[in-house]
């Protein structure tokens, strides 16, 4: 068996991923902690203190992730803190952030800053939220203030989180805020979410040129279930176009396109420095002709496939493969902004952690243009509407003591991140089972 071990370039960024209101606690200014407040999140789970990231153990949880050998972080800012109500700043909150983003550079990681992670204040949801035009140049504001507050430790931003998730999720399939089922409202969101990604990429380069600017899409993949039936192969097509394609080739070339519809955003046309990719997993899709409101398709996970503990997530390390096939249309370089499993028990993440940076190598070696991966997540936290059922940190936590246990994936990951490479010594130790299929004799 060839002891081989798989490099990355030089430079490369190895970081995790994290969100605003999953780690910070006390967020109780914006619609995620109003939806909770109604009920939709699991019953007995709350955001409240989530990893106390606000009363400052960012800072234990930074050393965590600079001693496991992390030369980048990716965090978020809190709109509703930041401009708590239409007509007030809070400098306080961004003296905050501006802590957290040069504790970063004090630890050797660089930071990663999105704008936009799922949460909008209250205030903006009273006046219609995203569906409302005018969010558009408020949010062209925040991004202002935030930029001009972080500018002198931050170049590389992310100005929205998913937002086909936000969209789909929030306005199509009514899981998260404002839990509607209206695709027209969903069309006006997506429309003022590229308005708005486009205005913060400009606002972003005027004030600080040297910026780097991208958005994280969740890319999910859509194969079909039988590849030599049209119907399947069409709605795979389908759904990949809409949910997929969808932000990136409007902020590529400035055109929307939804369902037979139109539209040109001129504004948006080539506003990404990078495309920010979030790769969990893949599916199959088979044509359905009476779920027109599942865009006529049945979707289901390879019954070969392992599953994560909640069955949420599929292990489909070739579907990472497939994503980046997939991001090389954009001619950009690549960042995969998330990549993840939930589990408890830390007994596949350390399988998928590897299987994905093994394709993630491969991808490197064709030669796609690709410069960091950021894991989701480096402390377990609270995971939207499924609360604390879902753990996805490569450290564990328990909410009510705030202690954080190490997995064995910390160390593992910490080896890769420091050796900016996955060795054979890395899999022996800690995924032996997959040592004849990563380095054939
Ligand atoms: C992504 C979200 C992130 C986290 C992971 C598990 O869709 O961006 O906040 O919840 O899923």
């Amino acid at each position: 068996m060839p002891q081989a071990t798989f490099y990355f370039p030089k430079g490369f960024l190895w970081g995790t991923a994290t969100a605003a209101h999953q780690v910070e606690g006390g967020n109780t200014n914006n619609n995620w902690y109003a939806w909770e407040q109604e009920g939709h999140v699991l019953p007995g789970h709350s955001s409240q203190i989530a990893c106390d990231w606000w009363s400052g153990r960012w800072r234990e949880d930074f050393d965590r992730a600079a001693e496991g050998g992390q030369n980048a972080l990716r965090i978020s800012v809190e709109w509703s803190r930041i401009q708590p109500t239409t007509d007030r700043w809070d400098e306080d909150a961004l003296d905050h952030y501006r802590q957290m983003v040069r504790g970063l550079h004090q630890r050797g990681m660089q930071p990663m800053v999105t704008l936009h992670h799922f949460t909008d204040p209250l205030w903006l949801m009273e006046t219609g939220g995203w569906e409302n035009d005018e969010a558009v140049t408020h949010f062209e504001a925040y991004v202002r203030k935030v930029v001009a507050a972080l500018k002198d430790y931050v170049a590389l931003w992310c100005t929205i989180n998913e937002p086909n998730v936000y969209a789909s999720i929030g306005y199509v399939l009514g899981e998260f805020p404002p839990g509607k089922h209206d695709l027209g409202a969903a069309y006006r969101v997506m429309r003022n979410l590229v308005r708005g990604h486009a205005a913060a990429y400009h606002a972003i380069h005027e004030l600080q040129p040297e910026a780097r600017v991208g958005m994280a899409i969740n890319y999910r993949g859509f194969r079909a279930a039988k590849p030599w039936f049209p119907p399947d192969r069409w709605v795979a097509a389908l759904l990949s176009a809409t949910y997929n394609d969808f932000f990136p080739q409007a902020a590529s070339r400035g055109i929307l396109r939804f369902f037979g519809r139109r539209e040109s955003i001129p504004q948006a046309k080539n506003t990404q420095d990078y495309l920010g990719i979030n790769y969990y997993t893949r599916e199959k899709v088979a044509f359905h002709p009476l779920k027109p409101a599942d865009l006529f398709s049945t979707r289901y996970y390879d019954p070969q496939a392992e599953l994560s503990p909640t069955g949420f997530i599929a292990n489909e390390p070739l579907g990472f493969f497939e994503a980046f096939k997939w991001g090389k249309q954009f001619n950009l370089p690549i960042i995969v902004t998330e990549n993840g499993v939930e589990d408890p028990e830390d007994s596949l993440r350390r399988r998928y952690l590897i299987q994905h940076i093994h394709q993630m190598w491969r991808a490197v070696n064709f030669n796609f243009p690709i410069e960091g991966y950021f894991h989701w997540t480096l402390v377990d936290n609270f995971e939207w509407e499924r609360g604390w059922t879902q753990r996805f940190g490569l450290w564990e936590l328990d909410v009510e003591t705030q202690a954080r246990r190490k997995r064995p994936s910390a160390d593992m990951y910490a080896q890769i991140c420091r050796q900016n490479a996955l060795s054979w010594e890395t899999v022996k130790q800690f995924a032996p089972e997959l040592l004849a299929t990563l380095f054939p004799s």
